[in-house]
């Protein structure tokens, strides 16, 4: 079959679609070569894909080397951390699908015959991945790159201190003043968030699974090494399109779990989950939230960054980046070197031939048979509360198992005053429902309160459960993705104040300790609340959007 542009773009009758071509200066040796679209999420809106425009450039140079021409458009970006604790939160996981679905509309109506895709913020990636894989025209995914550290003192800093910091002056902790110098310097320059949150996961992730090109993840947003990997991932994929590689021979069920053996292995987000799901979902795989509970537990966790370790990205980077994790788990048997990648050579054809740099890594990557923990750092939660999964992150918190009394919420409001007032106590899990895919829409990421229970020294002896999602920056016992959700009538709808809860990740239990028999009548008696959009972009996601354990995707009523 002929690429999607030879039949747009060649042949007498469409000399229509190659006047367009024409009027932005393509000439006759320009049509019929392999034509690629650099889907680019670029914002000045905050520093997390400010850049990322700068990098099309190079991505069109590497296509142009291979012989190829490339066109710049756009998607977009909702930066995490500015909605966060707001309402402008909850348009964060709606952008991930708005993403993916923008990059096809793009590549599709134009006959891209694949395409670049350059994130940054975390939903700009799995967006972009997830238009990989639903398109499946040949595809590379570029990472915009993290920024570096800030510093106060000798402690490097990065946003997840601007959180604690909030909290510990709302309890006197932190002075106003020092907030102040936190902030001046906790992210000094552009680039997505320092530590292992959501997008630098993301990224490695991409690695894993093998759609981005090895060591591509790690290098700083302010690195000339950028420039490097976008020529180079210009290249690869018109190498992909002449080998016709394409996302779902990468993204195979043996890839995605590479990228849950890699996300455990790292201590990495557990929003990866949602988006592996939703990534495994456009691909037409069948990934379920046992599969990475099975992977958690024979996976060591090995690198130390924050936030359940010390380090930060560009830290990893200069020991080797994600490359030399993965180099680890395939000596230890634990990744499947067959998987494709995205340069038409298997995981491990690709790790072998990576020159790591000859330096002490052991501070920052452990071996995995000397590992932080024996196991993964990401548990599934289920029983009473989540009959159809919860998600804890434990390498996070170092506590496994939490016994306290119920303070429910209604969305988030209210919490972080509540927790100012001095009305959360030692002993209380918070319980903050209607945040759900459907109910927040879009599960808002709790942040900002949970950074403000652990700022305010109560991150050990206070608990959340949650229906939305928490942060790649959390830490502490917090419960997030709790399903079903309280929207559509979940036990969580159903807690009342003072209930026990038990969540303890031995057993994997997450219960509503009250009578079977009561839990079924306060069920029954349940009565939904009416949504809190009813028109614009939140109120058509909360219409579409499946349970977080199927990674809360705008999945089309057929
Ligand atoms: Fe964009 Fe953290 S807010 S990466």
């Amino acid at each position: 079959m002929a690429r999607p542009s030879v039949e747009r773009y060649v042949g007498v009758y469409n000399a229509s679609h190659r006047a367009f071509l024409r009027a932005i200066g393509f000439v006759d040796d320009d049509i019929g070569k392999p034509l690629a679209a650099v889907v680019v999420a670029w914002s000045e809106a905050g520093p997390c894909n400010f850049h990322t425009l700068g990098l099309v450039r190079y991505v069109k140079e590497g296509v142009k080397a291979r012989g190829g021409n490339a066109l710049a458009v756009p998607t977009i970006v909702v930066n995490d951390n500015i909605g966060m604790g707001t309402e402008g939160m909850r348009y964060s996981l709606v952008s991930r699908d708005l993403i993916a679905d923008t990059a096809e509309a793009q590549v599709m109506g134009h006959a891209f015959d694949g395409f670049v895709g350059i994130g940054g913020c975390d939903k700009t990636e799995p967006g972009l991945m997830m238009a990989m894989a639903r398109i499946n025209r040949p595809a590379v995914y570029l990472y915009g790159g993290s920024a570096e550290p800030g510093f106060y003192g000798d402690k490097k800093l990065t946003i997840e201190d601007v959180y604690e910091a909030m909290g510990g002056l709302a309890k006197g902790l932190v002075t106003e003043q020092e907030l102040v110098t936190i902030e001046k310097h906790a992210h000094p320059t552009y680039g997505t968030c320092a530590g292992l949150f959501t997008a630098n996961t993301m990224a490695s992730i991409a690695e894993a699974l093998g759609i981005a090109l090895l060591g591509s993840a790690s290098p700083a947003a302010t690195s000339a090494r950028r420039a490097m990997y976008a020529y180079e991932s210009g290249k690869a994929l018109v190498n992909a399109i002449e080998q016709g590689i394409r996302p779902r021979d990468i993204f195979t069920y043996e890839a995605l779990e590479n990228a849950i053996t890699v996300l455990n292995a790292m201590g990495g987000s557990t929003n990866a989950i949602l988006h592996l799901l939703a990534i495994a979902y456009e691909s037409g795989v069948k990934l379920t939230l046992e599969d990475f509970e099975r992977v958690s537990k024979k996976t060591p966790y090995i690198a130390s960054l924050r936030p359940a370790g010390e380090y930060v990205m560009t830290d990893l980077d200069q020991v080797g980046g994600v490359p030399l994790v993965m180099s680890k788990l395939l000596k230890a048997g634990l990744l499947n070197g067959d998987a494709l990648t995205v340069t038409g050579r298997t995981l491990a054809e690709e790790l072998n031939s990576y020159k790591l740099p000859d330096i002490r890594h052991e501070h920052i990557v452990k071996e995995p048979s000397n590992p932080i923990e024996p196991t993964g750092g990401i548990k599934i939660l289920r029983v009473t509360l989540a009959p159809e999964g919860a998600v804890l992150k434990v390498a996070a918190t170092g506590i496994t198992r939490f016994e306290g009394s119920a303070k429910p919420f209604d969305g988030e409001e209210g919490v972080f005053e509540a927790l100012e007032k001095g009305g959360i106590e030692p002993g209380d899990v918070v319980v903050i429902r209607y945040e759900g895919p459907r109910g927040g829409p879009g599960m808002p990421e709790m942040l900002r309160i949970t950074a403000a229970i652990v700022g305010a020294g109560l991150g050990e002896n206070v608990a959340m459960v949650t229906d939305g999602r928490f942060s790649g920056a959390t830490r502490g016992m917090m419960v997030g993705h709790v399903s079903p959700e309280a929207a559509v009538g979940g036990p969580i709808a159903v807690v009342e104040e003072g209930d026990k809860i038990l969540i303890d990740a031995e057993t994997g239990k997450l219960e509503l300790l009250i009578p079977e028999q009561e839990l079924q009548q306060r069920l029954k008696d349940y009565k939904p609340k009416p949504p809190r959009y009813t028109t614009g972009l939140l109120a058509k996601y909360a219409s579409l959007a499946a349970s977080a354990s199927e990674g809360a995707v705008a999945k089309p009523r057929l």
